[in-house]
């Protein structure tokens, strides 16, 4: 519930209808979150203090893939509605609503959140703005930092507590981006007057009179709810994990138990997916971040399990490397592995802990020589881990192999021929490291095929056709 006092009002005309936006941070979340309130019909004022992201945009190219962003951004454009500034001063003065959206990656020395950017940009703005106007965070941050800036906002502004602040947490995944930012499964508005709920209800009203859930909370839990969901799904994807260490102990099948369990409404099938687990820029920092501020808040017990997630998660990359080194001979030293995927998820480049791009560098480690082909990621692959060989096609990448890994599930990797694939290799065996492909398919046309959770020897044709012919979509 709101702490504010309901019954205090604020007047119409203190509430802008149609509010003009900026958003600060163009990355991933900001950058999106600029082009659909411009696509929404908002005037909208993009700043980074990156000159090379502000110039790209500007020039109508999305500086990461994102699919539909560009063509979004192109439109919003043409508008008129949508530009980008690296000017604070420009930004004070334009907006009426202000959304920051900078990163708050893992500290270098600790898992807690790197804050840097975002005390930096509510005070850039704070020392600014002269008249009444809205803060809005909406990065992902540990809980009592929003209390944090309200008291560092009304110290350096020149218009003091005028200038308010809300939350407003971001729930968008990569890959589905717009349709997240646009049609949200709900909002939350983390408020401390009547004020900043309208005018924040005003900022989203398309979104609002979609019908979209919006609840209205103190700033901690608006904070809380992020990291909550994202702990949460962290958890079901390594609670599936951990089943699949119990089967690999006992020759049970991890895929037909996640859909035994799929069809439990209370359990439900997504992220129930079992296979290399979670990465990209947000569950794993999350979930450390969080436990960390819970330690600091002196509730550390209440979350100690993530830790246990968080170890269950990295555990199957070592155990992929395990799968490849077994169907390797038992020594990687040498062998060639041709590495289907880079990106922590197909539909992204982005390579962030990128559980994919941790086993290739595993493999190398152990002296594989490793080929890795991505469809999009293979630039960022690149420059995070320059002594890996990359490929342009994957017939390239599998071409030789000793062993084919296939860690990203894109579709192109999904629909491959395993004849033609076979024809390529100079061994068919092929570790299914996201439970991607038609094993059988691959067993029929002479692969030896393994998969985390999966017991190496083929059940009997018939069976398996039973089990598949009655599986639901487990995927997001
Ligand atoms: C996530 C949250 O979904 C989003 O709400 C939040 O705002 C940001 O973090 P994103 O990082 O884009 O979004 O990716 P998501 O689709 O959630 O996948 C995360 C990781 O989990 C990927 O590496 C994916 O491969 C893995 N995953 C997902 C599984 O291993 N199994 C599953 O069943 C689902």
């Amino acid at each position: 519930m709101p702490t504010y006092e309901t019954n205090i009002r604020p007047t119409p005309s203190q509430i802008v209808e149609h509010p003009r936006i900026t958003v600060i941070g163009t990355g991933y979340l900001g950058a999106t979150h600029a082009i659909c309130m411009a696509v929404l019909g908002f005037d909208v004022l993009g700043v980074d203090v990156d000159e090379r992201k502000i110039a790209a945009l500007r020039a109508g190219t999305v500086p990461f893939f994102e699919p539909g962003l560009q063509e979004q951004l192109v439109a919003a454009l043409d508008s008129g509605r949508l530009s980008f500034t690296t000017d604070f001063d420009q930004a004070a003065q334009f907006g009426d609503v202000h959304f920051v959206c900078v990163g708050t990656p893992q500290a270098k020395d600790s898992a807690a959140a790197d804050l840097t950017f975002v005390v930096a940009a509510f005070e850039a703005l704070a020392t600014r703005i002269t008249r009444k106007a809205l803060l809005v965070g909406k990065s992902t941050v540990p809980i009592g930092t929003a209390a944090r800036l309200t008291e560092l906002v009304a110290e350096v502004s020149p218009i003091g507590r005028e200038l308010e602040l809300a939350w407003n947490p971001e729930f968008l995944r990569e890959g589905f981006a717009i349709e997240d930012t646009l049609h949200p499964d709900r909002l939350v508005f983390g408020v401390e007057s009547a004020w900043a709920e309208q005018q924040l209800g005003a900022a989203f009203r398309p979104i609002l009179d979609d019908g979209t859930p919006l609840i209205v909370s103190d700033l901690a839990t608006a904070e809380l709810v992020k990291v909550a969901a994202n702990s949460f799904l962290a958890t079901k994807i390594s609670y599936i994990n951990a089943m699949a260490e119990v089967c690999e102990a006992t020759g049970a099948d991890v895929n037909l138990l996640a859909t035994a369990l799929s069809h439990d409404s209370r359990i439900g099938g997504r992220f129930l997916k079992p296979g290399l687990g979670f990465g990209g820029g947000c569950l794993p920092k999350d979930i450390r971040a969080f436990a960390h501020r819970a330690q600091e808040l002196g509730v550390g017990q209440a979350v100690a399990f993530l830790h246990e997630v968080d170890d269950i998660n990295n555990r199957r990359r070592v155990r992929t490397v395990d799968l490849i080194r077994e169907l390797a001979g038992g020594d990687l030293a040498g062998k060639r592995i041709g590495v289907l995927g880079a990106a922590f998820k197909p539909n992204s480049d982005d390579v962030r802990d990128a559980p994919a791009l941790d086993v290739a560098r595993m493999l190398y480690l152990e002296g594989a020589v490793v080929r890795v082909y991505d469809p999009e990621a293979n630039a960022n692959a690149h420059r995070a881990y320059p002594d890996l060989e990359y490929s342009d096609s994957m017939n390239h990448a599998v071409t030789d192999a000793d062993v084919v890994a296939l860690l990203t599930e894109w579709d192109e990797f999904r629909e491959a021929e395993p004849a033609a694939l076979g024809a390529l290799v100079k061994a068919r065996r092929i570790v299914d490291g996201r439970h991607a492909l038609d094993v059988d398919a691959y067993r029929a046309d002479g692969w030896e095929f393994r998969a985390l959770g999966r017991p190496a020897q083929p059940r009997t044709a018939a069976l398996a056709v039973d089990a598949r012919d009655e599986r639901p979509a487990l995927s997001a």
